[in-house]
């Protein structure tokens, strides 16, 4: 049997009449960019968030800079965050000409571990940047006492967390400002690319929108330096329509992990958990194996993909090597990028194919099917 790692056709088919008619009411009423489209589904995604506020723009990393930016954010500023992440969150902090400042992670949830934070805060950290990883979210209460005590601003990227709860809420409301891609294979993707800042905060809104758009407040009358980053109406329109399945697809996904985590072995794997804060929808289900090279070779060889989220810290990463880290200084992210490797999910896995998936990891880690 194949399994692949995601199958976003699966996905979309299943929805095909709701995504075409969203495509006609669009091609029909030509309103591509801002307009109509985008804002009702910003309206629905702020509801959905729990905030006053949403500003649809061209993709996640935009959100992350233009969030940045809006909170006043530039050079001589130092930004903590993790460097257990994917890219973006650092190159977001870089595009502002801030000073990216990385903590380790906390090796049972992968997200920033608030017991580092006050070691490297100094009167120019003006913002704490968590990752909610893998979708299951960092501990926010910690993160904003510390934060708070501190004067800095808390920024969520929560790329990897639509739906995610945190203490029964929704990420990206719990901070200051919350950050959201719609990258394809997210938990809500679009059909291309997509991002969305989220606040309670009027004034950083009003700033995203001038951002996001030339600067401008009317057709001609620039205000500031801007740029052109919007969540275009196509995929507003279509993201407004998949917004309406997300809580069901990550019932599944959560589903799915649950028959992950009753077939897998916890004694020769490690397995993911959640905190008891933490409402997991495991955009990725991610495990852990001392041999990560000869598993993902054998997992290959019985038909299921795997891939791995994220193989190099980004401290070691040569497009950061200008920052004062060497091998050694975040023991857990060096760690964890050795050996975690992530399993196919999706909503619309079958029961079957999951099935299929522990099979081969048994076979991988223990070379019997069923010898636990
Ligand atoms: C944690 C994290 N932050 C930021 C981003 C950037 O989002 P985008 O690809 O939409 O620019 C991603 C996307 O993969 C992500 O996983």
């Amino acid at each position: 049997m194949i399994v692949p790692f995601v199958d976003l056709q699966r996905q979309h088919r299943a929805i095909w009449n709701e995504l075409e008619t969203a495509v006609r009411a669009v091609v029909e009423s030509s309103q591509f960019v801002l307009g109509r489209f985008l804002e009702t589904f910003e309206h629905h995604f702020a509801e959905y968030c729990g905030v006053r506020h949403a500003i649809g723009v061209g993709s996640g990393t935009d959100a992350l800079f233009l969030a940045l930016a809006a909170a006043g954010i530039g050079p001589g500023d130092e930004v903590v965050t993790v460097p257990f992440t994917f890219a973006a969150t650092a190159e977001a902090i870089r595009r502002t000409g801030a000073t990216v400042v990385f903590v380790d992670v906390d090796p049972h949830t992968a997200t920033i571990d608030p017991g580092q934070l006050e070691r490297v805060i100094t009167s120019r950290t003006k913002a704490i940047l968590p990752v909610h990883l893998y979708g299951h979210p960092a501990d926010m209460d910690r993160i904003l006492t510390i934060a708070k005590r501190h004067g800095a601003l808390v920024i969520e990227d929560a790329a990897q967390a639509h739906g995610t709860l945190y203490k029964g809420r929704r990420t990206g409301g719990l901070g200051h400002i919350g950050c959201f891609s719609f990258y394809p294979n997210k938990n809500l993707g679009a059909l291309g690319d997509g991002g969305m800042v989220v606040t309670n905060d009027g004034a950083v809104a009003a700033k995203v929108r001038l951002l996001r758009d030339h600067g401008r407040r009317s057709k001609y009358e620039h205000v500031m330096v801007g740029y052109n980053s919007r969540l275009d109406g196509l995929q507003a329109a279509l993201l407004d329509v998949k917004l309406r399945h997300l809580d069901h697809w990550n019932a599944q996904r959560v589903e799915a992990a649950e028959r992950y985590l009753v077939g897998l072995p916890g004694s020769s794997l490690g397995l993911p958990s959640s905190a008891p804060w933490a409402t997991h929808v495991y955009h990725l289900f991610v495990v852990r194996v001392p041999d990560r090279e000869a598993f993902q070779r054998q997992m290959e060889a019985a038909g299921v993909t795997t891939l791995v989220h994220y193989p190099l810290p980004l401290h070691l990463q040569p497009a950061f090597a200008s920052l004062p880290y060497k091998v050694g200084d975040f023991p857990w992210a060096e760690r964890l990028a050795r050996e975690v490797v992530s399993l196919p999910m999706f909503p619309g896995i079958r029961e079957e194919e999951i099935a299929g998936v522990v099979h081969a990891v048994m076979l991988a880690i223990t070379g019997s099917p069923t010898c636990v």
